[in-house]
């Protein structure tokens, strides 16, 4: 009877993936927004900033495609380029220890603003950090 229910919960109830975690792609384009909100406007992001184009708005949408997949969720941004590779698109950029911190200033903001609940914050800051950390190349 126990076995049965187990089974039965496991398969109407999923585990909970960091994607739903983040709220899905509602969630997650709320995050990137704010994201980009921060750095568009932080005095902290300025560094970074500059080495954007004015238009934030296609690489907005590269992030929230990449997160999708990163976190869990439908795999758009290696549907759409065919690659995961972050170091390609990051190599005519200079990115360092300074430039990886204000990556994650914004992103630790944004995770704040959006209203992510501390647990999640905490769930996403290192595997954050670890990937901000793989970008840089200096
Ligand atoms: C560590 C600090 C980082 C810096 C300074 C940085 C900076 C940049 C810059 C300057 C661009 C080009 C934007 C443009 O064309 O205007 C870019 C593109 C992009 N970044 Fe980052 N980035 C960082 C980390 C990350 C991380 C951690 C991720 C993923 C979690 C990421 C995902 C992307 C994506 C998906 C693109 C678009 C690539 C494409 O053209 O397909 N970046 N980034």
């Amino acid at each position: 009877m126990t076995d049965q229910a187990t089974t039965a919960e496991r398969t109407t109830k999923p585990p909970v993936t960091p994607y739903e975690l983040a709220g899905g792609a509602e969630g997650l384009r709320r995050l990137v927004a704010r994201f980009y909100a921060i750095m568009d406007s932080a005095p902290e992001a300025a560094g970074i900033r500059a080495m954007h184009g004015p238009d934030l708005g296609p690489v907005s949408n590269s992030l929230f495609e990449y997160l999708s997949g990163w976190l869990g969720g439908p795999a758009l941004y290696v549907e759409r380029t065919g690659s995961v590779c972050l170091t390609a698109p990051h190599r005519p950029f200079a990115i360092g220890e300074a430039e990886r911190d204000q990556w994650l200033f914004c992103m630790r903001q944004a995770m704040v603003d959006v209203g992510f609940p501390e647990e999640t914050r905490k769930l996403f800051d290192g595997p954050f950090f670890a990937i901000a950390d793989f970008v840089r190349n200096r």
